[in-house]
């Protein structure tokens, strides 16, 4: 595991898109792999300035390998690929990406400097608890991606795809979905900005995550619903409850034995896998504090007055804060 920045662990600094929800996604699913003991190393394809590669470099354990895959700048693949890559501000630049990681974690992760499809010559199939796919976003790109992402995967392991649903990337919502329909991938949840899923049993793994969320019920909303019988289950941050644009709230340390425990302890196939051990029980400061400010602390799962959700649902958020001060 790398050296921590002292706390509050915050990515204000690294410039980015990966958002808050999605950084808190991650940290729970990787927690959860680390209690559950999921072998396997880590992958991210699109590293950009390293916001979301950041995050990914907290949850290596002794022995795990975590690569990384980004054009930097060189040629990108195709016509439409290259017309992508230059809206892209600011540039990537690999030096940029190295300082920025380097400010985080003591050592750099494995640098796949290239087109994504390099990455099959760097990284075994079979190896990965969880592949992050935001490099290209175009249909032929991103299926591509996806088959790879799915050979590359250990049993069960999570694949995080960006911009399924933003109105810019059409190719990807249509890349997911025809895996999903006919590639066998099944969703673990959806945020906002990015498409969690799985090619094993997401069963469990949707079970922990909705009775944690079923804590927090302040700080996340959450809507379930099946479709084509798969149960998906919709979840978003109460932006009442997010930082100011451009400020992202602390994050924990990882807690001891979600980051520390190793592949030692990995269950073999035919034994039982160990017993989970209890969730780190972290939310934001900023949500903790005003709740105890509104006399709220610890009301664990109670709900909100129906008064309060129709406020909500008509209040525009802006009012609702303006309303707070
Ligand atoms: C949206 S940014 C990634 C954002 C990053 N994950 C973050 O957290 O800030 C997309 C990145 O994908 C890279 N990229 C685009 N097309 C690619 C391709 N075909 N192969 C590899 N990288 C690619 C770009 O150079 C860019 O750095």
């Amino acid at each position: 595991m790398t050296a921590l920045p002292a706390s509050p662990w915050t990515l204000d600094s690294v410039p980015g898109s990966f958002t808050e929800t999605d950084m808190r996604v991650f940290e729970w699913l990787l927690s959860y792999q680390a209690r559950r003991h999921t072998p396997g190393d880590l992958l991210e394809i699109g590293v950009h300035l390293g916001r979301s590669a950041i995050v990914l470099g907290r949850h290596l354990r002794e022995g795990d390998v975590f690569t990384v895959c980004d054009l930097f700048g060189s040629p990108a693949p195709g016509e439409d690929n290259r017309r992508e890559v230059t809206e892209l501000s600011p540039a990537p630049d690999r030096d940029a990406f190295e300082i920025n990681y380097l400010a985080y974690h003591s050592t750099l992760p494995e640098v796949v400097h290239g087109p994504s499809a390099s990455v099959a010559f760097h990284v075994k199939p079979g190896s990965c608890r969880f592949v992050h796919l935001d490099a290209s976003h175009l249909h032929a790109e991103i299926s591509a991606d996806l088959a790879a992402a799915r050979e590359l995967l250990v049993e069960g392991g999570v694949v995080a795809v960006d911009g399924y649903r933003c109105r810019r990337t059409p190719g990807v919502a249509a890349a997911v979905w025809e895996a999903f329909s006919a590639g066998g991938l099944r969703p673990v949840c959806l945020s906002p900005g990015k498409f969690y899923g799985t090619w094993g049993d997401p069963g469990p793994i949707q079970d922990e995550l909705v009775a944690w969320l079923a804590e927090r019920p302040d700080e996340w909303t959450v809507a379930e619903e099946t479709v084509a019988g798969r149960r998906v289950i919709r979840l978003d941050r109460d932006p009442a409850d997010a930082a100011a644009p451009g400020q992202t709230l602390p994050l924990p340390e990882v807690a001891p034995e979600a980051a520390q425990e190793a592949a030692p302890d990995s269950p073999q196939e035919g034994t039982p896998a160990p017993a989970p051990v209890k969730a780190p029980a972290w939310t934001s400061t900023r949500s903790a504090k005003s709740r105890r400010a509104k006399g709220k602390a610890g009301r664990g799962k109670r709900k909100k007055s129906w008064r309060h959700r129709l406020a909500r649902k008509l209040v525009p958020n802006a009012l609702r804060r303006l309303r707070r001060r």
